[in-house]
């Protein structure tokens, strides 16, 4: 892997408010379940199920994810952000239009639902177009960067499908393609990406010990959403991204065993918890490809809330207090984390996700509302605790 710079790090005037918007979609979703649990409850293709779906993928995983790319791609790949100005527009543009969007699916306001989705769209091509130019000023295609550029194609892909969906042109192929390209493409491909970097930099593994597969890994999980994108041979394409996800797990578990970190922390066990819940999702939908009576309800908020919400936890709860700390000139990391905090939140978090998606699978209303007011007070929890490392940076941004 290579060295991480963080003297190449951009301005946290660019990630952090994604970061926060981020984190209030974190908050919103279980709130939203409490209230109304039928959210969570609700599959395609009635509206609350498509609300609830896109305020996690939309509301939270979106901004967080590219909060996260602002940061990673200089910072593991070496090469700065063209325009950082642009940031703001692109987030004013996706809190706009992600609102918009929300909204027309809880009115049942086509003209919403189109115009939220154009607008959506149009911040992810402008993202696109940022980070890709940062991205092709790269000499060599290492393992991060291979999951961040295969990512970023599928984006696109997800950007021009969601919105065609949303002006009305509905058709399953498009839909399954939107689904592939979201869920198989951009969300596991990050999470590859970034994995591959910061799992070694956080157990602190000897640069001698590599993953032992490569670009395996990355290449089977690219080709699997590809194929389940084209809607060609779906179990075959679903095979292909379960061993890819298996080889991965494994390659992260190397990398963490060989880790000179003494104490397993809070960020370790989350993040293994965080790899064993997508395998499992992943195991899940090809059982189900196969024909076997899985619960789709289960893939959905396992592999799209659970995994993700809990590995972003994790790694957040490090990165955020860390990057507040370079940025405010004379403050210790120690000063704004709380090992303490995230060894009490992050547990009640992962029993409120897991226990939402499982009841969830179960269907179970009032299983949802008990384990969605759990999460909620967790991410309300977690938000309050990052709140010190928010206001060193709006602090040094003065
Ligand atoms: C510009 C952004 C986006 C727009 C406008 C959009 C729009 C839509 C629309 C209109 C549907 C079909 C709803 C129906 O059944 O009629 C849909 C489905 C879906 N979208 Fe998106 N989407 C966007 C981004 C995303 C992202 C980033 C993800 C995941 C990371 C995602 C995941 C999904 C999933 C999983 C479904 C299937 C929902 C179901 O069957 O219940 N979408 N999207």
């Amino acid at each position: 892997m290579q060295p991480l710079d963080f003297k190449a790090r951009p301005p946290g005037a660019l990630p952090v408010p994604f970061f926060a918007l981020g984190l209030l979609g974190l908050l919103a979703v279980p709130i939203a379940a409490a209230i109304d649990p039928a959210v969570a409850l609700s599959d395609h293709p009635h509206a609350p199920g498509v609300l609830f779906l896109h305020l996690i993928t939309l509301g939270f995983l979106a901004p967080t994810m590219m909060g996260a790319y602002y940061q990673l791609v200089p910072v593991i790949l070496h090469v700065p952000i063209p325009c950082p100005g642009l940031g703001r527009w692109i987030l004013a543009g996706l809190a706009a239009g992600v609102v918009v969007f929300l909204l027309g699916w809880g009115v049942r306001f086509p003209e919403a639902i189109a115009g939220g989705g154009i607008l959506a769209g149009l911040a992810l091509y402008a993202f696109i177009a940022q980070v890709g130019a940062a991205l092709a000023r790269l000499r060599r295609l290492t393992l991060p960067a291979a999951g961040f550029v295969g990512a970023l194609l599928a984006l696109a892909a997800v950007g021009l499908l969601g919105p065609l969906l949303a002006l009305g042109f509905f058709a399953h192929a498009l839909l399954v393609a939107h689904v592939a390209a979201a869920l198989a493409g951009w969300l596991l491909l990050t999470i590859l990406g970034a994995t591959y970097q910061l799992v070694p930099f956080f157990a602190a593994t000897p640069p001698a010990i590599g993953p032992r597969f490569g670009y395996g890994p990355t290449a089977l999980v690219a080709a699997g959403a590809l194929l389940l994108a084209l809607g060609a041979a779906p179990p075959v394409g679903g095979a292909a991204a379960c061993l890819g996800l298996a080889l991965w797990a494994a390659d992260m578990a190397r990398l963490a065993r060989h880790g000179r970190q003494a104490r397993r922390e809070p960020v370790a066990r989350y993040t293994v918890l965080s790899i064993g819940l997508l395998v499992l999702t992943a195991a899940c939908a090809e059982a189900d490809l196969l024909g076997a009576a899985i619960p789709v309800r289960v893939l959905a908020l396992t592999g799209i809330l659970a995994a993700p919400a809990l590995l972003i936890m994790a790694q957040l709860q490090k990165i955020l207090p860390f990057l507040a700390a370079l940025e405010a000139r004379g403050v210790k990391t120690e000063q704004l984390f709380s090992r303490q905090a995230a060894d009490r939140v992050l547990p009640v978090a992962a029993l409120g996700l897991v226990g939402l998606a499982a009841a969830s699978a179960l269907t179970s209303p009032l299983g949802v509302r008990a384990a969605a007011i759990l999460a909620a007070a967790a991410a309300a929890a977690y938000v309050a605790i990052q709140w010190r490392a928010f206001r060193r940076f709006r602090a040094s941004a003065r």
